[in-house]
């Protein structure tokens, strides 16, 4: 049960209204690729459970479950390594235009500037998994020539031994990351890269579906990725947390945000009704990559939940994906406004699968409103307009 109502519309089309808004409830396409079970706090990609992957496997092999739709063998997984490798270069224009942005600009901006003038010279033709490849690879080395022309470096020249997390790491730092650094964002990555119906994919499965490029549909889809409401919490997280700044000003400081109406940043999804399992993961991480910061975080945590159950009773809101994310980015080295582009070299690969699922079985998505405008208003020329 959607909890959606069948109506009439004023056309010959049945249709169907949504009771709140926000699509809420509306399945908009038939996906193979993650399942998000709300109700039991589940998340599966492709048939694998995410705590499995989350603790085993590596982004490279994530990417290609998704992909693909198997999980690779040895010999494939070394493949998958040798492209990822071959594909690590920024064209002359596209660093140029990196260089350009001032230093003072937001990297999820220049990420969605960058990729769009690497679509421009790179890109043309149907969506294909070598295209999903090429993206994917280069979303880290954007991030981290910018991240170096803002500190008045060069950038680097990836390391072709390192894997997905490690060389993103090592291209913002020049310096080869712990395994701790590695493992911990390697997770994140692992964790973050596909979601279901959320609001990027779908963007991007709806540019797919207008028959446009991959690099189109990547773009729209970090837009809808940078909003607070969606990708773009984790940094606020981490200001929420430094705003309470102790322990003991946690309860009056979360009491007054939500009796005066603010949000917790981190907490709820649209989906989830319970834990999400993702979540649960990123906070053991945290504890273990930064045991001190992670206490004021965790005593936040929880005061929050006990005073939401309060204040909000019967909305069940718990702490989403992004409460985690950024004790765990902060303790791998990322600044904060590194945060949600971070997400984005993660959700590509999900992105990019679904913006093959939806070429390779495409129907335009184009959906109707419900006007709520007059009808019959009496057309006034320009000259006679009071
Ligand atoms: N803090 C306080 N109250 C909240 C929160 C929150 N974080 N989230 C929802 N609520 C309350 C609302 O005020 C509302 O209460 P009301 O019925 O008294 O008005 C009720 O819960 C339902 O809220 P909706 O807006 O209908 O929930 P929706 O499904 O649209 O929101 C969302 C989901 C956007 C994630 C929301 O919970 C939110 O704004 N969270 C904070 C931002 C955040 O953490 N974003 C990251 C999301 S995770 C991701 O996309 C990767």
């Amino acid at each position: 049960d959607t909890g959606n109502t069948p109506q009439k519309d004023t056309g010959s089309m049945p249709t169907v209204k949504q009771n709140k808004g926000g699509l809420e409830g509306i399945i908009a396409a038939t996906t193979a690729i993650s399942k998000v079970d709300g109700t039991a706090g589940r998340l599966i990609y492709r048939g694998y459970d995410i705590h499995d992957l989350a603790r085993t496997s590596t982004f490279e092999e994530v990417a290609h479950l998704l992909w693909f739709g198997h999980l690779p063998d040895q010999k494939e997984l070394a493949s998958l390594h040798e492209k990822f490798v071959a594909e690590r270069t920024i064209p002359e224009l596209v660093l140029h235009n990196i260089r350009e942005l001032p230093d003072n600009s937001q990297p999820m901006d220049v990420l969605r500037t960058a990729v769009s003038a690497w679509g421009a010279i790179s890109i043309s033709g149907k969506p294909s998994i070598d295209q999903a490849i090429a993206a994917t690879a280069r979303f880290p080395l954007f991030l981290a020539a910018f991240n170096r022309y803002r500190q008045g470096l060069e950038p680097l020249e990836s390391r072709s031994e390192l894997g997905h997390a490690a060389n993103y790491l090592y291209l913002l730092t020049g310096e080869l990351p712990k395994e701790e650094h590695v493992r911990g964002l390697n997770s994140y990555l692992v964790l973050l890269a596909d979601h279901g119906m959320n609001a990027s994919t779908f963007t991007a499965r709806i540019v797919a579906s207008t028959e446009s490029d991959i690099a189109s549909s990547l773009v729209a889809a970090l837009g809808a990725l940078k909003g607070p409401l969606h990708g773009g919490a984790p940094s606020k997280v981490q200001d929420m947390i430094h705003s309470i700044g102790s322990v003991e000003n946690a309860e009056p400081w979360i009491r007054n945000a939500i009796t005066t109406g603010g949000r917790l940043m981190g907490f709820g999804h649209r989906v989830y009704k319970t834990f999400d399992p993702r979540a649960e993961e990123l906070r053991e991480m945290a504890r273990v990559a930064d045991p001190d910061n992670f206490l004021l975080a965790h005593h936040v945590e929880e005061t929050a939940q006990r005073l939401l159950d309060e204040l909000k009773p019967g909305r069940r809101l718990y702490t989403n994906v992004e409460y985690y994310s950024a004790a765990l980015m902060n303790a791998v080295g990322l600044s904060g406004d590194l945060f949600t582009p971070t997400f984005a070299v993660s959700r590509c690969a999900g992105w990019t699968a679904h913006i093959l699922e939806q070429a390779n079985n495409n129907r335009l998505i184009r959906p109707e409103a419900e006007y709520t405008g007059p009808l019959s208003e009496t057309f006034v020329p320009l000259s006679e307009r009071k």
